[in-house]
């Protein structure tokens, strides 16, 4: 399975704070942003990484992240010129995909919970169609809301409904099979000029092959958005890794755990950081892992 991360848009929400800062480089407590989706699709075992973001963008996120090598990845960038939609990936990114299944992450979303290696593991095994991740949130007037049968098999998705169905929000983590390049294609734009993600959706729900799997209610997920709700995921990233001692989509650590980069290799990374807790931090996950 190859991955995407879509890491362009205006950031709008956040104006002023990224008018010349990526939003996906901004400060989610002790790293930037970006690294909690990174983090996802490693943790899915996915090596082969697409970054798309604007031409203004790429060149700071390809500073950060470079070729991806010293985490033993291999991180590929491309321009999106406009933002024109979540589905714009799948076109941007059609020879990265090639005949393979793919995830696509949005930039901005953080993702934890204790059974998510497993999770992930589970569903990138087998996509038939598509696979989407459903939370329960207070406010599915917001979002994308998706209805399931028992069965777990999609049954509706409604784009911020004024009366939801369900109150299971649709997040920025989505698997598809390579159908999913033609069906992006194929798609016109909506009302406000975009190739939705949405109706993506809704072509595999239309053919009985989209599917949501529940993340539970013991799982976080956060979309960085706003200034609140950055300042929200810093908050619970800084409390359980200040009462764990443990850190939270710790790139390093994550391409140390899945056999991506050995002890030593994790131990050098830390070095170059070492006058932050986070280098220090990634030192001594080297140090425990030998
Ligand atoms: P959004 O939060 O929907 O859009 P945005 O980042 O432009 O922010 P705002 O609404 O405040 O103006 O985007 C979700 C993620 O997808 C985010 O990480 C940016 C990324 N994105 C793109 O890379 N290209 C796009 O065309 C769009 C719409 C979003």
């Amino acid at each position: 399975m190859k991955g995407i991360i879509l890491a362009g848009g205006h950031g709008t929400r956040l104006y002023p704070l990224t008018l010349a800062v990526s939003k996906q480089l901004l400060p989610v407590n002790d790293k930037p942003m970006i690294y909690y989706p990174l983090s996802a699709l490693m943790l899915a075992g996915i090596r082969e990484i697409l970054i798309i973001s604007t031409p203004t963008d790429l060149p700071q996120i390809a500073r950060l992240l470079r070729d991806g090598s010293h985490l033993g990845l291999d991180i590929t960038y491309a321009q999106q010129d406009e933002p024109k939609g979540l589905a714009d990936a799948f076109i941007i990114g059609a020879d990265h995909i090639g005949g393979d299944t793919v995830a696509l992450a949005l930039g901005d979303n953080i993702f934890h919970g204790n059974s998510f290696y497993d999770l992930l593991q589970e569903s990138v095994a087998d996509v038939d169609g598509c696979v989407l991740f459903g939370y329960p949130v207070s406010d599915p007037e917001r979002y994308g809301v998706g209805e399931t049968d028992e069965n777990g098999v999609l049954v509706s998705i409604e784009e911020k409904p004024a009366n939801p169905r369900s109150n299971r929000a649709i997040v920025g983590l989505y698997l598809y099979d390579n159908n999913v390049i033609d069906i992006a294609k194929n798609l016109r734009p909506s009302a406000r000029g975009e190739l939705e993600i949405t109706d993506v959706n809704l072509t595999y729900l239309e053919q009985g092959k989209a599917r949501l799997r529940d993340l539970g209610r013991g799982f976080a997920w956060m979309d960085a958005g706003t200034p609140d709700s950055i300042l929200q995921a810093s908050q619970y990233v800084q409390v359980l890794e200040n009462r764990q001692g443990v850190r939270i989509a710790c790139v390093e650590e994550i391409a140390l755990r899945m056999g991506f980069i050995d002890a030593e290799a994790c131990d050098r990374l830390g070095a170059l950081l070492s006058t932050s807790s986070y280098g220090r931090y990634v030192r001594a996950v080297a140090a425990e892992f030998r």
